[in-house]
């Protein structure tokens, strides 16, 4: 049988368009770094979520080495966290539920997208070589305010990661005379030791004690605060550590006055 030249050719030319969608459609499902959320992370009762280990306190943890975990919870019309960081180079897995109705969860500008299921855990893992910005955003039609659901993934520069956390108790006034302490703690959420030094500076005074935090764990100092060198009056503080920084206002009032401003 004889076929035209042009018939043949169109025959050949929509033989390698099948093949090329085969192709296609092939390594998207099986190409290098693509795959199907599956229903690996398991299910949860939506209605206690906040007494579950990842998601009652949802957010960043370190699990060793250069891996991070971090729970999210989606509910209308947001996330918590809404603000996530985590450094570069590392390999992160997100574990997602939803309070209340399906949502989704994309980071824009990559291939990380997932349904967001109430009753499910969607469980995905990814990388992030290099620093960058990303918008997170709600992809599935969940109510009034669908499109003002939104969050932010941050991922810096190793050296400008850490899961310190330092929190500073003290005193709003004291009398003249009489001792005072302001007590630091510093918590390191990293699996690494953490050394640094803790200071406070106050009046003329800065205090400096050095703690090494081994694991995830915390580490309290107190300083004592001597009043008669502050003098009455209101004195500044600052506490730092580890990049972190928390200040205030302690008043040293005269003792005969006893903190009553009308004597
Ligand atoms: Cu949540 Cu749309």
């Amino acid at each position: 049988m004889n076929i035209h030249t042009y018939e043949k050719a169109w025959l050949i030319a929509s033989m390698v368009l099948i093949v090329g969608f085969i192709a296609t459609i092939t390594y998207g499902a099986v190409g290098p770094g693509i795959a199907m959320i599956d229903d690996d992370g398991g299910s949860i009762n939506p209605d206690n979520i906040n007494d579950h280990e990842w998601f009652g306190e949802p957010g960043v943890t370190h699990v060793g080495g250069n891996e991070y975990e971090v729970a999210v919870v989606a509910q209308a019309w947001s996330y918590t966290p809404s603000q996530i960081e985590v450094p570069a180079n590392s390999e992160v897995t997100f574990y997602l539920t939803s309070r209340d109705v399906t949502h989704s969860f994309t980071v824009v500008g990559t291939n990380v997208n997932t349904m967001v299921i109430p009753g499910q855990v969607s469980q995905m893992t990814v990388e992030f070589d290099e620093a960058d910005e990303y918008g997170i955003l709600c992809n599935e039609y969940c109510g009034e305010y669908h499109h003002t659901m939104e969050g932010k993934l941050n991922v810096v520069p190793e050296d400008e990661f850490d899961l310190t956390e330092l929190s500073v108790e003290a005193p709003d006034e004291v009398q003249a005379g009489n001792e005072t302490t302001i007590n630091a703690t510093v918590s390191d959420g990293m699996q690494t030791d953490l050394e640094t030094t803790v200071t406070l500076e106050i009046g003329e005074q800065t205090l400096e004690r050095d703690v090494t935090i081994s694991g995830e764990g915390s580490e309290s100092v107190e300083f004592a605060v001597d009043t008669a060198a502050l003098g009455t009056g209101e004195h500044d503080w600052t506490v730092t550590a580890d990049g972190h920084t928390e200040s205030g206002t302690l008043e040293v009032v005269n003792a005969t006055e006893g903190g009553d401003d009308s004597a």
